[in-house]
């Protein structure tokens, strides 16, 4: 599949990119916000595509004009405010979500976040208050996603490292846990959660552990 990779030049987003590349199956389109950032994908032979966020859907929509599946890994980072957490983690994947629909793409993975999806739990854990709007829009934007009828996979990862990848993981719709997983199995999970069918239309927490990820994957229950 040709992918549409949204924070292409995040952290996730180029390993992510690189992953893709390596595949047999898929091609990847990065997208990205500034024209600076386009030449180093090119160099590394990769298709580009110019749009911001903060643009408007049919922005997004061209850039996905080639597209047969989008990966969303954008995120306004910890040091920005809270109105970018609002444009760029919520407005931004819900845009992002409207532009596949009028691109005439199905299949969506979302990069979200482990807690997440407690948000609306009462009481709420008091770490979920004090980390902001982060939690909010990333559940908000994430059921926005499953109630849009695309074919989607919401990822939600612990906290993240840059350790070298373990390649083994622990994944359910829900972990009573918290904990580390590395950008690269994060990576490793968009990409082979693509074309897995047993991903389609699921959730799921993920940390690392002692589970193979293709097995980690092809024993999802929902
Ligand atoms: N950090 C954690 O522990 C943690 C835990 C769970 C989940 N996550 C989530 O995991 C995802 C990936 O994390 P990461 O470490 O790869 O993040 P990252 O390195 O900050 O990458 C985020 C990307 O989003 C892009 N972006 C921001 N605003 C944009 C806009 N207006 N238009 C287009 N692109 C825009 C950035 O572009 P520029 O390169 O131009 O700035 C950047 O490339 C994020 O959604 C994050 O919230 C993080």
């Amino acid at each position: 599949m040709n992918v549409l990779v949204i924070g292409a030049n995040g952290n996730v987003g180029k390993l992510i990119v690189n992953k893709l590349q390596e595949s047999e199956n898929h091609t990847p389109i990065a997208m990205v916000r500034k024209e600076e950032q386009l030449a180093n994908f090119k160099e590394q032979g990769v298709q580009t595509a110019l749009a911001d966020l903060e643009g408007t859907i049919d922005d997004i929509a061209q850039a996905a004009k080639n597209a047969e599946a989008i990966v969303f890994t954008a995120g306004s980072g910890g040091n920005t405010g809270a109105d970018k957490t609002m444009f760029i983690d919520l407005d931004g994947a819900v845009k992002a979500v409207e532009a596949a629909k009028e691109a005439g793409i199905d299949r969506f993975v979302i990069v979200s976040a482990l807690g997440s999806q407690q948000w609306l739990e009462n009481p709420r854990p008091d770490w979920l208050e004090e980390l902001g709007p982060y939690y909010p829009a990333k559940f908000y934007a994430d059921q926005w996603l499953k109630n849009s009828g695309l074919n989607y996979t919401i990822v939600r990862p612990g906290l993240l490292s840059d350790d070298n990848a373990k390649g083994k993981v622990k994944l359910a719709k829900t972990l009573v846990e918290s904990g580390n997983i590395t950008r690269s199995d994060v990576a490793q999970i968009v990409v082979d959660s693509l074309d897995n069918e047993n991903t389609y239309k699921k959730e799921f927490d993920v940390i690392n552990g002692d589970t193979e990820i293709e097995k980690a994957l092809d024993e999802i229950e929902q």
